[in-house]
């Protein structure tokens, strides 16, 4: 009788012992088992995949091969003060701390930690969650937090531009009557030096630069919706072209342009696109001048249900660290330029429902950029019926 329920026990211990080895390998969290010196007697499935060692690679060494450098060195003195002390300070507790990867690699764990005694001993029982997919969640939404208050930045800045420019811009106009009209009678009256008189001229041109930059600040802020109108894309491109190509004497075009033929009609604000095309085709002319080869091409093609226009140029392309930029106002690295073609041009196209972008995916060497309109339906069927 005595045998038979020996026999029984033992059979029931090994069936929770089963059943408890089962538990551990498929529980989603790591499970580490330590005893008090800090060796690891278990080492479950769910720990080897977030540590990348082997249960056999770690039972019999101490825990701190898991853990970060300054952290192993304090580990063991930390479960001594517990022991002796009984002063819990992660036990029944939980806390963040740092776990290290068998790669080098540190990452976040949320580690709780039970205790228990056993007929070998103290033992300490380690449960780990990785919060790298909590904490790239919570990274990702602080950086949309961030993005938000950029963009609400940026919206406040862009009534205040229209503010300033709206207010600047009496007081400026009076400025420059006022150096005109001095400069005109003491150009009469010979009453002023050259001096003087090339220092006014200076303030005029100085005063007419201010007055162009408001002009053009206001473009770019008030986002004025775009009167379409249904224009024919070849005869719209050769005519930027001769815009731009006006008040040159070259004898040889440096512009082509390469139009898809059957090409449906574009219906976009005239006025705005001939804006960015040209801008785009005199940054072109300014890139090339100076090379040996200067070639600027204005192809236009459909692609999808969209227009896309492309200024290529033989230029010596946009330098990388200027292409973060490029679009922001005020950014030219020309000296002349105020640095606002690009950034009014990308308004304009996205105000139509398009974009403009630099194209980095060519090989060849210069600078392409490429705008895209969309098409408008009501325009194709128009054209079809
Ligand atoms: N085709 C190009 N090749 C190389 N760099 C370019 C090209 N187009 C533009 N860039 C660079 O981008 C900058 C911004 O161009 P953007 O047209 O916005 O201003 P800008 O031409 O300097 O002045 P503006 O306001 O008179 O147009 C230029 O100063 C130049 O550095
Ligand atoms: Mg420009």
């Amino acid at each position: 009788m005595d045998q038979l329920v020996d026999e029984l026990g033992k059979a029931q211990s090994t069936v929770s012992e089963a059943r408890l080895a089962s538990v551990f390998d498929t529980a989603a969290d790591g499970i580490v088992v330590i005893d008090e010196n800090c060796t690891v007697l278990a080492f479950n499935k769910a720990s080897e995949t977030l540590f990348g060692y082997s249960a056999a690679e770690l039972i019999g060494n101490n825990v701190s091969k898991i853990m970060p450098a300054d952290f192993a060195v304090a580990h063991d003195g930390y479960v001594q003060h517990y022991l002796d002390t009984g002063v819990k300070k992660i036990i029944g507790i939980g806390r963040e701390v740092r776990g290290r990867h068998k790669d080098g690699t540190e990452f976040p764990v949320e580690l709780s930690v039970g205790d228990a005694s056993t007929s070998e001993g103290r033992q300490f029982i380690g449960i780990l969650r990785d919060l790298r997919p909590r904490k790239s969640v919570e990274d990702r939404l602080a950086q949309a937090q961030a993005q938000l208050v950029h963009m609400t930045r940026i919206s406040a800045m862009d009534e205040m531009g229209a503010a300033i420019a709206h207010e600047l811009n009496q007081p400026l106009t009076a400025i420059l009557l006022y150096l005109q009209s001095v400069s005109r009678k003491a150009a009469r009256t010979e009453a002023l030096d050259e001096m003087t008189l090339s220092v006014i001229e200076k303030a005029v041109k100085e005063a007419e630069r201010a007055g162009d930059i408001i002009q053009r600040m206001r473009q770019l802020v008030e986002k004025k919706e775009p009167e379409r109108e249904q224009i024919d894309i070849a005869e719209f491109a050769h005519a930027c072209i001769g815009l731009v190509e006006m008040g040159t004497n070259e004898r040889n075009s440096l512009f082509a342009c390469v139009i898809e033929p059957d090409l449906p009609t574009l219906g976009v604000d005239p006025v705005q696109i001939r804006q960015v095309l040209v801008n785009l085709l005199r940054n072109a002319r300014e890139a090339v001048s100076g090379m040996k080869i200067r070639r600027v091409t204005l192809s236009a093609r459909h692609n999808g249900d969209f227009i896309e226009f492309r200024v290529s140029d033989s230029g010596p392309g946009v330098p990388p660290e200027v292409v973060p930029e490029l679009f922001k106002a005020f950014s030219g690295q020309k000296q002349k330029g105020l640095g606002l073609g690009l950034a009014i041009s990308r308004s304009i196209a996205q105000n139509h429902g398009g974009d403009l972008y630099l194209d980095t995916s060519g090989e060849e060497r210069g600078a392409t950029f490429v705008l895209k309109l969309p098409v408008e339906t009501t325009a194709k069927t128009g054209a079809r019926s």
